[in-house]
């Protein structure tokens, strides 16, 4: 079985950080061409810190829109932001503090207030044009880049196997916490926000992930109670898994000669 949506994979991670941060670039420019704007969300984790720094650092990515762009969370744990649990801390070291974007338009998830939900939500009213999406009945921000990553229990965004922000279907954001939600408590997107996105980006390396995307790849059918990143399917977008050959389980080749 095939992973949904396309999947590029990459022997090395330079190619790889290089063809995640094309299309990337290709969504900016697209949606600043469309809209004047453009609203990418980011994950956390330590998977993606390479390639932000990378969007820092390599000459390619220079031509970036950064001052048309708004950057957001996937989803965030409730601690502050001077935590090293923080994703924004590490998205903020690594990227945004070193790229030409307005203030204004980063917007780190106000985790400690008292209900961030809808605090976050607010702020994506205060600057998302909301339409109705006829096409596939919903009413919200449509997000025109989402860098999600995947947890070795195949969680994404803080959706984890079995917890209660999996069923949430009338909000953009929930809290996400209990048993089943590896500590600290979460804030995330939810399924109907992501997948109203325009593109979603899947990010995964290492040989650590290589088992959960074999799970993924054999699943047949969606189980997002099981497996919570089949249950991400863009609606009426993109869907595109960056993977290492050790994360896609691509055995090197024996080279000629060897014992
Ligand atoms: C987080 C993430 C989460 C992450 C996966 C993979 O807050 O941790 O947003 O969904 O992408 O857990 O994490 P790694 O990249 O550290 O393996």
């Amino acid at each position: 079985m095939a992973l949904f949506g396309e999947t590029v994979v990459e022997a090395e991670l330079e190619e790889l950080f290089e063809a995640l941060g094309r299309e990337l670039g290709y969504a900016m420019h697209s949606a600043v061409n469309a809209r004047q704007v453009c609203h990418i969300a980011l994950s956390g984790g330590s998977t993606p810190e390479p390639f932000y720094m990378r969007l820092v650092t390599d000459p390619l990515f220079r031509g970036l829109p950064w001052d048309s762009v708004h950057v957001w969370m996937v989803d965030e744990r409730r601690v502050s932001e001077t935590d090293p649990r923080n994703n924004f801390k590490m998205i903020r070291e690594c990227l945004v503090d070193h790229v030409p974007i307005k203030r204004r338009s980063i917007h780190p998830m106000p985790v400690l207030t008292a209900d961030p939900a809808a605090a976050y939500e607010q702020e994506m009213r205060d600057h998302i044009v909301i339409r109705e999406n006829d096409a596939f009945n919903f009413r919200g921000p449509r997000f025109d880049f989402l860098l999600l990553g995947i947890g070795q229990d195949a969680h994404t965004a803080s959706l984890f196997p079995g917890s209660s922000a999996l069923d949430v279907a009338d909000r953009w954001i929930t809290v996400n916490e209990g048993p089943r939600v590896t500590p600290p408590p979460r804030l995330t997107m939810t399924y109907p926000l992501i997948n109203a996105a325009r593109q979603v980006a899947v990010l995964a390396t290492g040989a650590d992930k290589s088992q959960v995307i074999a799970q993924v790849r054999n699943a047949g059918k969606p189980d997002p109670r099981k497996l919570p990143i089949t249950g991400v399917r863009p609606n009426n977008g993109a869907m595109i898994w960056f993977l290492d050959e050790a994360a896609a389980g691509v055995t090197p080749q024996e080279s000629p000669g060897s014992p």
